[in-house]
């Protein structure tokens, strides 16, 4: 049997130190899945996954489910928490506008989502990594708008980016017979797939911002 030769989990950060002389937060970008989701699906209405079941959030604020498909924080949360950045808001929450998103950035994650558009099909609603950097875009075209391209430049070179999906295009899709990839592709044309397709999603996340890299 051929071995997936895969890390299921990828977990990027792109950042650029500070730019001298500019006063504009750092905050985070944050792409990815369940382990990231804040609150994006629960604000999809149809989505079929969610955190809503009581043992979702019972160590966080007050206890309740809060959109978070963990009892505490999530990996991003932590590793935020330790940089000290600000924790970014789910895109879908109802707070959301330009002064939230130059005070502490946005998150994109959804569960259920994939580097594949067709990954996590079964729940409905999910926003997928193609989905995840469309929004992002409305948001640097909403930031543009509110300080300009000159300070909106500055404000995302100077912020951090994390990716963090790629389990469900395995959970959800190759490893489960409802999906065509699943018949489509065997162990390495799937991964160079996926790969191929992680590659031009980041070169799309990245092309008004080349300096990130
Ligand atoms: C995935 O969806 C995006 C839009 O959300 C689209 O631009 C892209 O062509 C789609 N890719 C495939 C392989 O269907």
């Amino acid at each position: 049997m051929k071995q997936i030769s895969v890390i299921f989990v990828l977990f990027i950060v792109l950042g650029l130190d500070a730019i001298n002389g500019y006063d504009c937060k750092i905050v985070q970008f944050i792409f990815g899945d369940s382990l990231s989701d804040v609150g994006n699906n629960r604000n999809l209405p149809r989505s079929l996954a969610q955190a809503n079941l009581p043992f979702y959030g019972i160590d966080f604020g007050n206890g309740l489910p809060n959109g978070r498909f963990t009892n505490g924080r999530t990996v991003s949360d932590i590793i935020g928490d330790k940089i000290g950045l600000p924790r970014p808001v789910a895109f879908l929450d109802p707070s959301m506008n330009e002064d939230v998103i130059l005070e502490s950035g946005v998150n994109y994650a959804s569960g259920g989502g994939g580097i594949l558009n067709e990954t996590g099909g079964y729940f409905i609603q999910r926003f997928s990594l193609w989905k995840q950097i469309e929004l992002f875009q409305g948001t640097q075209d909403l930031v543009v708008a509110k300080i300009g391209k000159k300070e909106a430049d500055k404000f995302f070179q100077q912020a951090r980016y994390v990716v963090a999906l790629g389990s469900n295009d395995f959970i959800n899709n190759y490893l489960m017979p409802v999906y065509s990839d699943s018949w489509k592709y065997n162990d390495q044309t799937f991964v160079d797939y996926l790969m191929e397709t992680l590659d031009s999603q980041l070169r799309v996340m990245i092309q008004d911002t080349p300096d990130v890299l």
